[in-house]
């Protein structure tokens, strides 16, 4: 797996502090989240990465609106952090909420202004797959379209559901994808809509694309219809470099590639803004129903925090930790049962140690 360093083109990291640890927010979340995370912690404790994590507590359940600004508040403070999946999903019994009501995912995501999800999808060693040799960087916009949760019914019957599209946020999207495309050496860009029946909201995206596009001639720029795209995913993924997107179809877009992989517990994804980053996995699932079964893959979660000590420029560590676990993924027959196997999570979290302990002088020399 390349190692892609997507956040040089918007934050900076904190720097480090007391003894030149850093200290980042962990939001456990509901489900898996918190059994990863806590892997997370047990792998950074085994490696001794030089990280302090200030645990924050948000979970759909039980969130009141003083957590959530508690851990706005820590994420500010510390500037950066890992969280596992929490959100609003509606169910038999929740989709009575007030349509204002948003999700504490989104209500983060604005607040902090992150407007910018990435994830990266690759075929990965040792998992079989349909397609193969998929490597795509999926961009998609954070903070606006569907998510703004502005509903009514107008009459009895009758709803009315706005996707609000800014100027200056298409700008800023595509810009971010066209200067990350030239930054890792990208050859196009793909920008997907629904321009030929919203004509002024995605024909705004799509035209904020395509000035930007002027700006970057030695990157080749198309724009393909959401539903076309749909197919031509499932059909000829190799066919995408990089994606760039309105908010709602990123979040569909992004669950077809995790599937082209073999999945969400394999794929890592980051949420950055100018002044803070929240990494977790891409497609942001709560795994309710396989939570404190030792059964959930912690290849997503792990590999985010990978990306999150790149951010922090802890390179050596990062590469430690993702080397070992792609090496178990793909030389170790330990596979979790999303992949078809039989490990557990703390089993495939010991094979990793293991690696990164044999791994031993090779890996310390690099630090
Ligand atoms: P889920 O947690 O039920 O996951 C879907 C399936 O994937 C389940 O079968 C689950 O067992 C499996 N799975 C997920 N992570 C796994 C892992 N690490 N190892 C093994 N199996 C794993 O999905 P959930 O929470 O109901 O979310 C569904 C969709 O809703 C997500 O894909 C996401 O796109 C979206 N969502 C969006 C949020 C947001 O803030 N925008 C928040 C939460 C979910």
């Amino acid at each position: 797996m390349a190692e892609m360093h997507f956040d040089a083109l918007i934050s900076l990291p904190p720097p480090a502090k007391y003894g030149g640890r850093h200290t980042v927010t962990l939001i456990p979340g509901d489900g898996i989240g918190p059994e990863l995370l806590n892997h997370v912690r047990e792998l950074f404790r085994f490696c001794c990465v030089p990280v302090n994590f200030e645990i924050v507590k948000v979970a759909s359940a039980t969130t009141t609106e003083d957590d959530i600004k508690y851990a706005i508040t820590a994420i500010k403070r510390n500037g950066v952090a890992l969280k596992g999946g929490h959100g609003h999903i509606v169910t038999e019994t929740n989709h009575n909420l007030p349509p204002s009501y948003k999700s504490t995912n989104h209500v983060l995501r604005t607040s902090l202004d992150l407007y910018a999800n990435v994830m990266h999808c690759q075929s990965l060693p040792g998992v079989p797959t349909h397609h193969k040799d998929i490597d795509i960087i999926i961009i998609r916009e954070n903070t606006e379209g569907e998510y703004s949760s502005l509903e009514h019914e107008n009459v009895p019957g009758v709803v009315e559901c706005l996707n609000i599209i800014t100027r200056v946020n298409s700008l800023r999207i595509a810009e971010y994808a066209f200067n990350l495309a030239r930054e890792e050496g990208r050859r196009k860009v793909t920008a997907v809509h629904k321009a030929n029946i919203m004509k002024l909201g995605d024909g705004l995206f799509l035209q904020c694309c395509k000035e930007v596009a002027a700006g970057y001639p030695d990157i080749t720029f198309e724009n393909m219809i959401v539903d076309n795209t749909s197919m031509q995913l499932v059909s000829k993924p190799q066919q995408f470099d990089v994606m760039v997107m309105p908010n709602l179809y990123g979040n569909i877009v992004s669950n077809v590639c995790a599937g082209l992989v073999e999945g969400p517990g394999l794929v890592p994804g980051v949420n950055y803004g100018k002044d803070y980053s929240v990494f977790e996995t891409a497609t942001r699932n709560t795994g309710k129903s396989i939570a404190n079964k030792n059964i959930a893959n912690p290849t997503a979660t792990l590999l985010a925090s990978c990306l999150m000590l790149d951010h922090l420029k802890l390179h050596a560590y990062a590469s430690m930790i993702r080397n070992a676990v792609l090496k178990t993924l793909s030389e170790t027959q330990l596979h979790t049962a999303d992949l078809g196997g039989q490990g557990t999570t703390s089993e495939v979290v010991q094979s990793i140690m293991q690696e990164i302990q044999r791994g031993g002088p090779r890996i310390s020399k690099r630090i």
